[in-house]
């Protein structure tokens, strides 16, 4: 059975990311293209061979013809996207973060909950190849039990690229907070396997901007092991998806699990078994956008899988939502605790 699927928004992420995947997934049969701006629009199909038949300004103009969308537009419009395509009964891949604040997460997740369709977020690192291969050590016991954790994100400075107006504007889900802290959020519960249940934090602004560029926060899943994230928008673009600039530190009681976020590297410390680099399966050492590209590709692969033999995973909608509620919860109030 092949599907069709439909995009919202023909963005940076549209089309460095997404359209370039799903153009060659066998299991898809049409795509078709919606933007507010015509311009966008008209550029995406240009790109991509996308019929005229196939595009429109108002994605309710293809919604009786798709299986599932892809809603790849700013964070606030996320929610009102949602929810229209859930009612017309269409399975959802959302980018992250799900959406801005913890009531508009509930009626998601009610609504997602109701009608068994497929809600996913954009959280692509838990795709990225050496994150879960550090996960299968980690399970393994290769540096004991887990004590903290720790994560760094050194970001692209997103407000510094042209035409990126929703960055830096608070009310559409600017800042570094949704942008780049949601990632961390996402992956270190993931590690942990458990929720986070309390959580206090700062944001920072090192310049003048209008919204925030560095965001801390201390955190405290339910299994009662604590750490500390942060991420930050850094004008240091060159270096970002090279280095150790981007980690998770695991740290046990027989060692550290350090994996590079962007690298595809992992680094271990452990005790009286020395310090080594470990790379994934099949990496291409050449290629320092191999596991960024890996992890978009298994993440597209997978919500079409999934919608192609009907698994769902409501537990990871659960875990997304769960993240807007803690950044809607430290933005007004520096804390979060359930
Ligand atoms: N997972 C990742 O690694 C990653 C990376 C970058 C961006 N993102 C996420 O992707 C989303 C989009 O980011 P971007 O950088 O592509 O933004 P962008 O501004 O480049 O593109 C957004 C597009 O959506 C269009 N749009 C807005 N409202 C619309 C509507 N109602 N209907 C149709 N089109 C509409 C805009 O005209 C624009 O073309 C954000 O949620 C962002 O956080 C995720």
């Amino acid at each position: 059975m092949k599907i069709n699927i439909g995009i919202i928004g023909c963005g940076n992420i549209a089309q460095s990311v997404h359209l370039p995947i799903l153009i060659k997934n066998p299991d898809i049969k049409s795509i078709f293209v919606s933007d507010t701006d015509m311009r966008a629009l008209e550029n995406t199909c240009k790109r991509f061979g996308i019929k005229a038949c196939r595009s429109f300004q108002d994605y309710r103009k293809f919604l009786d013809q798709v299986d599932a969308v892809f809603i790849l537009t700013p964070p606030h419009t996320h929610h009102a996207l949602v929810i229209d395509c859930l009612k017309y009964g269409r399975h959802v891949f959302v980018e992250k973060p799900l959406c801005m604040t913890a009531e508009e997460a509930v009626d998601i997740k009610k609504l997602a909950e109701d009608t068994g369709l497929i809600v996913e977020t954009g959280y692509n690192l838990r795709f990225m190849p050496q994150l879960r291969l550090a996960k299968k050590l980690l399970k393994r016991g290769h540096i004991g039990r887990v004590i903290t954790v720790n994560g760094y994100y050194l970001a692209e400075a997103a407000y510094m690229r042209e035409n990126k107006t929703f960055y830096l504007d608070p009310d559409k889900g600017g800042g570094v907070l949704m942008d780049g802290l949601c990632h961390l959020i996402d992956i270190s519960s993931w590690f942990m396997d458990s929720t986070i249940v309390e959580a206090y934090g700062f944001t920072g602004i090192y310049d003048d901007l209008p919204v925030d560029n560095i965001a801390n926060i201390s955190i405290r899943f339910e299994n009662g092991i604590t750490g500390h994230l942060q991420a930050i928008w850094a004008p240091l673009s060159e270096y970002l998806h090279t280095g150790d600039l981007k980690t998770i530190k695991i740290v046990g009681d027989q060692g550290v699990l350090a994996p590079e976020i962007y690298s595809g590297r992992i680094k271990e410390y452990r005790t009286r078994k020395g310090t080594h680099t470990i790379y994934p399966k099949n990496m291409d050492l050449r290629n320092p956008m191999w596991a960024l590209g890996r992890s978009y590709l298994d993440q597209d692969t997978d919500f079409i899988n999934r919608i192609k033999k009907g698994s769902n995973n409501l537990n990871k909608l659960k875990e997304s939502a769960r993240i807007v509620e803690i950044l809607d919860s430290i933005k007004k109030y520096g804390a979060f605790k359930k």
